[in-house]
Order: structure tokens, then sequence, then C-alpha cells
């Protein structure tokens, strides 16, 4: 299971460093055994190099919220893949709803960026999802799908852990209101087919699929039973050490669940 946290345009420096520091130690010191869980935060890029000496020793690794396609060049206020990478970054969100809704980013640029990403060994956590016009016209399947194709367009991926799928249906996020356990299962399945048509089975059943969408810790654990969902893109409730350890915490429970 994948519990990442995708901060956005949130938390100062010292803000930001406190938030990281009290989860590393809520993992150092809980009661409850989170070593079958794989932690990632996303913080503001300008925070990258902070929290990567913040959580340092800890399990916890450190993402960005986008990357520039390109090497390096005249693109004011981007950041690049080596940029990323040369402050301790091994994962990056790509195609992020509020990406695509406030910049215009299309499917072809995710694309651009994850072929760029791969190129520094950085691992994509590519997003797809539908609006709510969309769902309701019933062209949710044939949107993700498109997205899929888009963005996993001439992309190589030989084991699972180079490639991560958030499934984050726009209206579900910030809204309070998740997908229904049944809704994510049901399009994860889908997303799942589409992985195992472009990679095969094997690499394709051990790609993290995860949902974001208003995961908070008290329907985590409905949401992170389904079969395909395999962890969490948290966006506010990964603010409070608390609530995002508290998803975690879920996580936990039905991994021994499903180990009986
Ligand atoms: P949310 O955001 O958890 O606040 O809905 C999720 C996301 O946008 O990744």
């Amino acid at each position: 299971m994948l519990i990442a946290g995708n901060w956005k345009m949130n938390t100062d420096l010292p803000d930001g460093t406190a938030l990281a520091e009290n989860i590393a130690a809520g993992i150092d010191d809980a009661d409850v055994d989170f070593s079958a869980v794989d932690f990632a935060v996303c913080p503001p890029s300008v925070h990258l190099q902070a929290l990567n000496e913040a959580l340092d020793g800890s399990p916890v690794a450190l993402g960005a919220q986008d990357v520039h396609a390109e090497e390096e060049g005249a693109f004011t206020s981007d950041v690049s893949a080596s940029m990323l990478t040369s402050v301790g970054c091994t994962h990056v969100i790509l195609g992020h709803s509020e990406r695509r809704q406030y910049y215009d980013e299309t499917d072809a640029d995710v694309n651009a960026k994850a072929h760029q990403a791969h190129a520094h060994k950085l691992v994509p956590i590519i997003c797809v999802g539908e609006m709510l016009d969309q769902r309701k016209a019933g062209d949710a399947t044939s949107v993700v799908q498109a997205q899929l194709e888009g963005a996993l367009e001439g992309l190589s991926v030989d084991s699972a852990d180079e490639l991560v799928i958030a499934y984050e249906p726009v209206w579900a996020i910030g809204t309070g209101e998740s997908a229904t356990p049944a809704q994510a299962q049901d399009m994860h399945a889908v997303i799942r087919d589409d992985l195992a048509d472009r990679y095969g089975a094997d690499v394709a059943a051990g790609i993290p699929i995860v949902y974001g969408g208003s995961m908070k810790p008290w329907n985590a654990e409905e949401l992170l039973s389904e079969d395909d969902v395999d962890g969490g893109l948290i966006g506010s409730a990964s603010l409070e050490a608390e609530s995002f350890l508290g998803i975690a915490e879920e996580a936990v429970g039905v991994l021994e669940g499903a180990a009986g």
C-alpha cells in the first residue's frame, strides 16, 4: 500500500518541516507496525531540499508535484527532473487535475513529462479522473482510458516499481465527497486491465493504483479494502500528521485483515 500526501500550495517552510518531522516521528513512535506501508509526501518544491534532510532516515519518500519535460533552459519558474533528483526526490505527481484545469495540461504534456521522469529514474504518479458531467453522461470509463492512452504512450515499464497511477475523480477532490468504494474499485479494475494490456498481467498486478479524492481516516478502510485500491493520494488530510497517519493505520488494518 502506498500512502502519499499531496500538499499542493500549502504550508510555509517552518510549518512544512514540522509536518514532515511529525509524520516521521509518528511512524517511529507508533504502536502500529507501518513496515508494510510505503509512504511519500509531495510538498511544494521550495521545501524539497529541507524536507530531504528532515526525512533522512525515515521511511517517507519525497515527491514533487510536477516536473518540466525538458532537461533545462529558458522556462521561467519551472523545475527540471535533475533538480528534483538532486534534492532527493524519488517520485513526481503528473497530470493532477488542478494542473490540467488551471494550466491546460494535456495528456501529451503528461506523456512528455512521464518520459522525462523515467529518464531520470523518478517514479511518475500519473493522475487520471473524470469530471462530474462526464460521469453523469456515462463517459467516466472512456475518459480515463483516453487519459491513460495519452499519458502512457510509448512509456516502457519493465517492473511494477516504475509507475504509480492515481485515480482521482475530479468531483471528489477537495469536496468532502469521496467516490464510493464500488465506484473506486470499478475504475481501478479498468485501469488494471489497461495496464495489463500494456505491460503484461504480472507487472500490472504490482503497479500501485491509488485512489485520491477526499480520502480521510473515516472512509479510508472501506476504500482501501477494495481489491484494486492499492493506497491513497491524499490532499487535505495529508496536512496534519494525525490524519495522514490515521489513514496509514487504516491501511495497516486492511493489510492485516487480508493476510488473515
Ligand atoms: P483531497 O485531494 O484529498 O483534498 O480531496 C486529493 C488530491 O487532489 O490529490
